[in-house]
């Protein structure tokens, strides 16, 4: 928009300037001019008084066209300038009736005309300028008369005779000379007007010359060349010659009646300057009148002078003139460049101007589009955080929805293996009755689990979906406590907790959702019984707070506690800190949160490790935060009891102590450790295997770990998810030692995904088995790993050659292998012990000993002998005071310094650093 008007606003200007200069808008005049002859003096002073005053008029262009004194030239020459539509037309006819038709056609075609010097045959023309040749021709006579003697005799030479001024000259003089009645005309010569014709035409009137007395030419060159040819005959000065023009110059009439040549001559003008001045009028369109006549003189010997004077006079004047005028046109010439450049700078100076103004306007709308465009910017970021933000938060959603459901087939896995374990006992006939009835006991135990867990998941849908009607009634807080407390008193008693309960504002009247608030009690109480030790105290009051207006309920225990952040994150559902499930919520806390709201009041907590931990419930007196449908409107029924309830709830808590005796057998010839941080599945477990095995266990991670290291077991089963190091930490551990490194461990455990199952097996796990599984498949791997692989590994001197490529082995590869680690066995402590030699106790090429050894060991030859010696000596660094340089002796390294390289390049210390790292490790006593 703003560069249209710009661009509209430039070519005006351009517009402007240009008509300034003239260039354009003037437009050039065409006056054409058709000359009868161009050929003598006279009609060349005509010209040039033309050109004179066309200085005056710039914008007229004047093309004269010369006829040569021929009518057809002149009519074809009129008829060009018709075609090509001159603005006006000045004719000199040669003669008056041939060339009157073609004027009288340029005058119907809306040319102006300007006949001069000479007439046509007709009144169409514009306007005629010359002088009165009658009055010439009568001038002329009278000096004659004046001159003459009465009976004077004349001799006339004659202009064209079809040509105006010739007859009118005649006329006049004729009139003129009638003055002296005796005076008379003896001959008629036919000049042409041209000095040459008449020189030609004279001799044939020699005569009559030689007598006439006068001679009187119609123009002065005419005249001349009769007085020329007198002076040849040498009677000139017995004559009087009589011309007409009176030109000035050298060789023209003025100057042949100063030279006394001619007696007289009549000044017959050429009016150039006055037809120029007459066809602007013209053009201008300003009123002419149609007759000009400019007016004639005698010039003899008395003015002669003075005439000459004038003209002289005259000419200088005009030669200052056109000086003047050239003058004035190079002033005009520079004035038109000077204001053409200032013009140019003006443009210029516009047009930069404008470029400005442009350039700026531009500079203007970039910066507001710039502006534009970062607010844009600014408002896609904001969006784009804002999907980020609403797609991590859904990603969050769906993570914690995940987690959600992960966790709860996790908190489902257990009780269930359990449940199939004891079934499977059941079914294949439990070997006495009191096992049979531990088999029973945990099956109900693992099935309430399992149905709280449903309630609770069902609970947690409701609230969900919004379904979670509140039904309050008024009830007796304290009553309601207090029954609930009466329910756990067995509980308490059994695991010598004393639990007591204080309710000192007596009755405390709330409205409340009994079935609600039993469940978060109920939780609550629980979570205090889990936690609490033997011995321990759980302490519950009920109060009322009439300045805030609210019922307070808390529960404490000097349990083991939580730390601040397990305790910020207590009440989310499933949340476990560094998978201790010591202070693993699962879904209790957090419906028991979400409960208490609907019921408009709070939970809070506070906990300290080792000291305790308090739950507070705020829940506000009065029923104004209900709504109707909140309220129920009939009466609460009495309850019934909360025996259910509470085996729900506690029969976890009361683990059937399965009595499992750890068997400490000699007969059962492998010892195996059980790492679980779950009582029932880990007792389930010892009690099954312990028909097979010596049965150890450790209920955290860290306990297993040391037992681990003290008992050094056959095979190891270790939960994932434990308190203290986890089973993959414990495996990792287990297996980079080279005194536990060939302990084959089972993973057991509810992490089911693919990913879970390969950390597991990247761990360096053996088995990875997850709940719920079949005892009797776990039972086949704990055989198989004992009585295969791992017995393998004990034999070929540690856990060196890769199960995966013994299991694929033929028997040949296992004899060679055996044959192989045996003479290494055997030979380690030979300096001399060499490739060379192997092959040939083997019986095979060197190369053939290399591709075995790589295959079956994935390592060479050398590189075999080398980590076995190294590993001797390792031992010997333990088990033994022998100094560093006599191990390296004894294990077949020829120098000290070679073995102290070869430790370090392995062990990543130095022998004696090894020995004392070990000796500070109590994991190595
Ligand atoms: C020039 C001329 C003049 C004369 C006039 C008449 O061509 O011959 O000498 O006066 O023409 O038309």
């Amino acid at each position: 928009m703003i560069n249209q008007r710009l661009l509209v606003t430039f070519w005006s200007i351009i517009f402007l300037c240009l008509a300034c200069t003239g260039k354009i808008s003037q437009k050039t005049i065409v006056i054409g001019f058709s000359q009868c002859t161009n050929n003598d003096l006279w009609r060349q002073t005509m010209l040039n008084d033309m050109q004179r005053e066309l200085h005056y008029h710039d914008d007229y262009q004047l093309v004269m066209r010369n006829a040569q004194d021929n009518n057809d030239l002149q009519i074809r020459q009129i008829d060009s300038f018709i075609q090509e539509k001159v603005d006006l037309l000045i004719v000199s006819p040669n003669e008056s009736a041939p060339v009157t038709q073609a004027v009288e056609k340029a005058f119907k075609n809306h040319i102006p005309v300007i006949i001069v010097d000479r007439k046509i045959s007709s009144q169409f023309f514009n306007a005629y300028l010359g002088a009165d040749n009658r009055e010439i021709g009568r001038l002329a006579g009278s000096y004659v008369a004046n001159i003459g003697n009465t009976n004077a005799k004349i001799l006339e030479i004659w202009g064209l005779p079809g040509s105006s001024p010739a007859q009118e000259r005649h006329d006049g003089f004729a009139q003129g000379i009638s003055e002296l009645p005796g005076a008379r005309i003896i001959g008629k010569v036919y000049g042409s007007w041209n000095k040459d014709d008449a020189a030609k035409a004279i001799p044939q009137f020699e005569k009559e010359i030689r007598e006439a007395d006068i001679i009187f030419g119609h123009n002065d060159i005419m005249t001349l060349a009769a007085w020329e040819y007198c002076q040849k005959l040498g009677i000139e000065k017995t004559k009087k010659f009589i011309g007409v023009d009176g030109l000035p110059g050298k060789t023209a009439g003025l100057q042949w009646v100063s030279d006394g040549i001619l007696s007289a001559t009549i000044l017959y003008p050429t009016g150039g300057e006055e037809t120029i001045q007459l066809a602007s009028k013209i053009l201008n369109q300003e009123r002419i009148n149609k007759e000009n006549i400019m007016q004639s003189t005698v010039i003899d010997g008395r003015n002669v002078r003075v005439m000459i004077e004038q003209a002289e006079k005259i000419l200088s004047q005009q030669s200052s003139i056109e000086r003047q005028q050239n003058l004035l046109r190079e002033q005009k010439k520079l004035y038109d460049s000077q204001r053409n450049i200032s013009l140019f700078l003006l443009f210029s100076l516009i047009t930069s101007l404008l470029l400005g103004i442009f350039l700026w306007k531009t500079l203007v709308e970039k910066r507001g589009a710039i502006q534009l465009l970062e607010k844009q910017k600014t408002e896609i970021e904001q969006q784009r955080n804002q999907i980020i933000d609403v797609s991590q938060q859904a990603e969050e959603a769906s993570r914690g929805q995940i987690q959600f459901f992960t966790n709860i087939s996790h908190e489902f896995r257990t009780p269930l293996t359990l449940i199939l374990g004891a079934v499977e006992g059941l079914i294949n006939g439990s070997s006495n009755s009191r096992e049979a009835k531990s088999d029973a006991g945990l099956i109900r135990q693992n099935a309430l689990r399992l149905l709280r867990l449903v309630n609770q998941l069902m609970d947690f849908r409701k609230i969900e979906n919004g379904k979670m009607r509140v039904r309050a009634n008024e009830h007796d807080l304290t009553a309601f406590v207090h029954n609930i407390i009466r329910v756990f008193e067995k509980y308490a008693e059994k695991r010598h907790i004393i639990l007591q309960f204080y309710g000192r504002d007596g009755a405390i009247p709330l409205w409340f959702d009994e079935n609600m608030l039993d469940k978060v009690l109920f939780n609550i109480l629980s979570n205090a019984f889990k936690f609490t030790p033997q011995g321990g105290r759980i302490t519950v009051s009920a109060e009322m707070d009439s300045f805030s207006r609210q019922a307070i309920l808390r529960i404490e225990d000097n349990g083991k506690g939580m730390s601040a952040e397990n305790a910020a994150q207590a009440f989310e559902k499933f949340y476990q800190a560094d998978n201790d499930r010591s202070v693993g919520t699962g879904l209790g806390l957090a419906l028991s949160r979400d409960l208490v709201a609907l019921h408009h009041g709070e939970i809070l907590l506070w906990s300290e490790i080792n000291v305790g931990t308090r739950f507070e419930i705020r829940l506000p007196l009065g029923n104004e935060h209900f709504t109707k449908d909140e309220m129920a409107t009939e009466k609460a029924a009495e309850r019934a009891g909360y025996d259910e309830v509470s085996a729900i709830y506690m029969e976890e808590n009361l683990a059937t102590n399965i009595a499992m005796p750890e068997h400490l057998s000699e007969a059962k010839k492998h010892k195996i450790l059980i790492i679980d941080d779950n009582d029932d599945l880990r007792q389930f477990l010892a009690r099954k295997l312990s028909a097979h095995y010596q049965v150890f266990s450790a209920e955290d991670g860290n306990t297993g770990l040391n037992r681990a290291f003290n008992l050094l077991p056959d095979l190891i089963l270790a939960d994932i998810n434990m308190p203290g190091k986890n089973g993959l930490q414990i495996t990792q551990t287990i297996k980079s030692d080279m005194r536990t490194g060939h302990i084959p461990v089972v993973l057991l455990t509810a992490r089911a995904t693919m990913e879970q199952k390969i950390e597991g097996i990247q761990s360096g796990a053996d088995a990875y088995v997850t709940k719920p599984f079949n005892l009797e498949f776990l039972g086949e791997i704990i055989k198989n790993l004992l009585n295969g692989r791992s017995v393998l590994r004990e034999r070929f001197s540690g856990n060196f050659v890769p199960d995966e490529r013994l299991a694929t082995s033929g028997q040949n590869d296992l004899k060679f292998a055996q044959r192989f680690v045996k003479y290494i066995e055997e030979n380690y402590g030979d300096q001399k012990l060499s490739v060379e030699q192997l092959s040939q106790e083997m019986g095979m090429s060197r190369v053939q000993l290399y591709r075995k050894v790589k295959k079956l060991f994935d390592e060479s030859v050398n590189d075999y002998i080398q980590r076995v010696r190294l590993k001797k000596a390792a031992g010997i660094l333990l088990e033994s005071d022998l100094s560093v340089s006599e191990i390296a002796y004894t294990t077949g390294y020829s120098s000290p310094g070679y073995f102290a390289t070869a430790f370090r390049a392995r062990y990543h210390c130095t022998p004696g650093e090894y020995r004392e790292k070990a000796k500070g490790d109590p994991k190595s006593k």
